[in-house]
């Protein structure tokens, strides 16, 4: 097999294991896709009131991104940016659970950063300077997602503009329900309950 369909089903299924879910279940906090948004995130593991899950969500979602992008590098650097995608889409739409995946904020932030650490430097203050202040998650993932394009420009590297771009639509994308609620003014910030 040629090293970028390698690289790509590597991504994938990398990508594609629900963190959220697979904690949430052994913990016995119940399905995550009946609490709160229903995503599989770590904000909505959050919202079970099980703060070292969500932290453990977070970070298991990130690495698995960073460690995508990290091993196909080192194999084959060519294929890095597939990798990335891949693992990214693997997260947002995952075919054990039927495509219906994450809004893959966790993910993306793991891929920039294996990708070229400055951007995920950028990605990771915005996110979590906005979390800071706001305390919405969506916002902050949805902006730090915007960020990761404009930073590749300032940081010259231009190869990974339009993927980043592509990707961070996709974020904006998956946060349809949480935009409607912002416009709502409907939105709870980080810890309460939200549907949709
Ligand atoms: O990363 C997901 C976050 O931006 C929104 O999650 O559960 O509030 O829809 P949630």
């Amino acid at each position: 097999w040629a090293p970028p369909v390698l690289a790509l089903l590597f991504g994938y299924l990398l990508g594609s294991i629900p963190f959220g879910i697979i904690l949430t279940r052994l913990a016995g906090a119940g399905d995550l896709r009946q609490i709160g948004s229903g995503n599989i995130g770590a904000t909505n593991v959050l919202r079970t009131g099980r703060k070292g899950l969500a932290a453990a969500t977070l970070l298991l979602d990130l690495v698995k991104g960073f460690a995508a992008v990290a091993i196909v590098a080192h194999v084959s650097p060519g294929d890095a940016p597939l990798a990335a995608a891949a693992a990214f889409i693997g997260h947002c739409y995952p075919v054990w659970l039927r495509f219906r995946g994450g809004k893959g904020v966790a993910t993306l932030m793991g891929v920039v950063l294996a990708l070229h650490w400055p951007i995920g430097l950028v990605f990771a203050c915005v996110w979590l300077g906005l979390l800071a202040t706001l305390r919405i998650s969506a916002v902050a993932g949805m902006a730090a997602a915007i960020s990761a394009p404009v930073a590749a420009a300032i940081f010259g590297r231009f190869d990974l503009v339009m993927l980043l771009i592509a990707l961070a639509l996709i974020v904006v994308w998956k946060h349809g329900a949480n935009i409607e609620r912002l416009l709502a003014g409907t939105e709870p910030r980080i810890g309460r309950r939200a549907r949709g």
